[in-house]
């Protein structure tokens, strides 16, 4: 699937992962600004957070438990589309989704 990520300069990069691919190393592995990424995936660092583009929201999903209250710390602020990009699996049913990269990681 191709992923679009929509940086806050207002610039926007496509991505092109194969389908299991977690969307945090789709991003980091294509130098993606903003993805920080300190935790490698662990959902411990919320420094991957994301902003999910409400059209395709609620088939990307919620959170669980973990990464809800990690969520809980992200350095910009939380909104009802917020989610850690390393606890989402890209998938055919996901392709060309939009995700918004926060101001802010750290
Ligand atoms: Fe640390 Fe996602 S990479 S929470």
């Amino acid at each position: 699937p191709t992923v679009i990520f929509q940086l806050p300069d207002g610039t926007e990069r496509k991505v092109t992962a194969a389908s299991g691919t977690v969307l945090m190393q789709a991003a980091v592995s294509n130098g993606v600004q903003g993805i920080v990424a300190e935790c490698g995936g662990n959902a411990s660092c919320a420094t991957c957070h994301v902003y999910v583009d409400a059209a395709r929201s609620e088939l990307v999903g919620g959170p669980n438990d973990v990464e809800d209250e990690m969520l809980d710390f992200t350095a910009a602020e939380r909104r009802p589309t917020s989610r850690l990009s390393c606890q989402v699996e890209l998938s055919d049913a996901l392709d060309g989704l939009v995700v918004h990269v926060p101001e802010e990681q750290v």
